[in-house]
């Protein structure tokens, strides 16, 4: 299976390293060879169509920060891969996406969920070119996935999602695979783990928010500007990708109420608490199919109440009842696996090596 490879940061990186530490297994589990035949990042590009020397291109980031020298880089004279590095220009994408013989495209450049670019251009790109998609990358989603899952329906091609929602936890998998033949009524969830370990500081250790933010930053939890996590948004992009695939709706981020947790402070946690209960930032879809991100009051008893970066979603069922999935939402490996599983998934639905 050739993939491009868009984005080399902390996931694509993992992806790569997933990739090489589980190569045999992955033959012989599942019959596959993934082979990176192109890969960008924001400062250039370089393709190879047997497939990219993956612990070259490892290296060639790591001393260069840019895939585009790979040709620069011979090790030690161990590197005899065929090779041809493209220099940078504005259409690369494009150009690569049409040169380039590939059955899938891995998009994992960064969130953007004012206008979903550079992702929603290269998803477009890459379906209008007959490529299966997967994407880390939730803008395009939150923005545009009613009209991306008929674009790639209408070009047939796959597009899959699994690392935008819970990081490595298969939360939309449960949803859609494991709850066939049931009906979801409504579900709810902590999808912000980021907010979640700040709201758990505060309740745990007595932390004002601005001090379990500051701790949350040290610990490489949030972001240098964590506003779309603490404002509700990368919840809100979320809850929008599983209103979507689970519950069949025709919705974007704008359909969300979202209200994130910068008002919450230690005297309503304190209160809560002394009453059995906990503040959560909830993403909820209800019977009504209205959807909302809000910091909420639950049980600590219920099966939701995870703390510190832990995710959780409990959906209603018709049969079935209350199912709760717990799991880490985030991380790069985690994130990879993800995609190797989305990898599993087209490479099954096309029957390909
Ligand atoms: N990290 C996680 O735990 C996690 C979990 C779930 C989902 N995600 C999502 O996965 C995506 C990637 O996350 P990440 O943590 O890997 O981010 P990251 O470390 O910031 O990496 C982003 C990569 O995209 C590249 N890039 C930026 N603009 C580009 C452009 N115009 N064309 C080509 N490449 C471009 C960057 O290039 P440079 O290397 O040159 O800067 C970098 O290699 C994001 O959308 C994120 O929300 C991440």
């Amino acid at each position: 299976m050739r993939i491009i490879l868009v984005g080399f940061g902390v996931v694509g990186q993992n992806l790569v390293k997933l990739l090489l530490s589980r190569a045999d297994d992955i033959y012989a589990r599942y019959g596959m060879k993934p082979r990176i035949v192109a890969t960008l990042d924001s400062r250039g590009a370089v393709i190879c169509p047997s497939g990219l020397n993956l612990h070259r291109l490892l290296e060639v980031k790591r001393l260069y920060g840019t895939v585009a020298a790979y040709d620069r880089y011979e090790g030690q004279g161990e590197y005899t891969d065929s090779k041809q590095t493209m220099e940078v220009s504005n259409n690369r994408i494009e150009e690569i996406v049409r040169s380039v013989d590939a059955e899938v495209l891995v998009e994992a450049t960064p969130t953007n969920l004012n206008d979903g670019e550079p992702g929603l251009s290269n998803v477009i790109t890459a379906i209008k070119h007959g490529k299966n998609i997967i994407t880390v990358n939730k803008g395009p989603l939150a923005l545009a996935m009613p009209s991306l899952l008929e674009l790639a329906e209408y070009n047939g091609v796959i597009l899959r999602f699994s690392g935008t929602v819970g990081g490595g936890t298969p939360i939309l998998e449960f949803a859609k695979h494991c709850l066939k033949g049931d009906r979801i009524l409504s579900f709810k969830g902590i999808l912000n783990g980021t907010t979640n370990y700040i709201l758990s500081m505060m309740e745990e250790k007595g932390l004002t928010f601005d001090e379990a933010l500051n701790d949350a930053r040290i610990k490489g939890y949030a972001e240098a500007d964590p506003s779309l996590d603490i404002d509700g948004l990368d919840a809100a992009a979320k809850l929008a990708i599983m209103a979507n695939w689970i519950m069949d709706l025709k919705v974007t981020i704008r359909d969300v109420r979202c209200k994130g947790i910068r008002d919450v402070n230690l005297n309503d946690i304190l209160e809560a608490k002394r009453h059995g209960k906990v503040i959560k930032l909830i993403a909820s879809c209800d019977e009504s199919r209205s959807l909302s991100v809000e910091p909420m009051l639950i049980d600590k008893g219920e099966p939701l109440c995870v703390n510190g970066t832990l995710n959780a979603v409990t959906f209603k069922s018709e049969y079935s009842g209350e199912l709760t999935i717990i799991g880490k939402g985030a991380g790069g490996m985690e994130t990879a696996s993800a995609i190797l599983r989305d990898l599993i998934e087209v490479r099954e639905a096309m029957s390909i090596v």
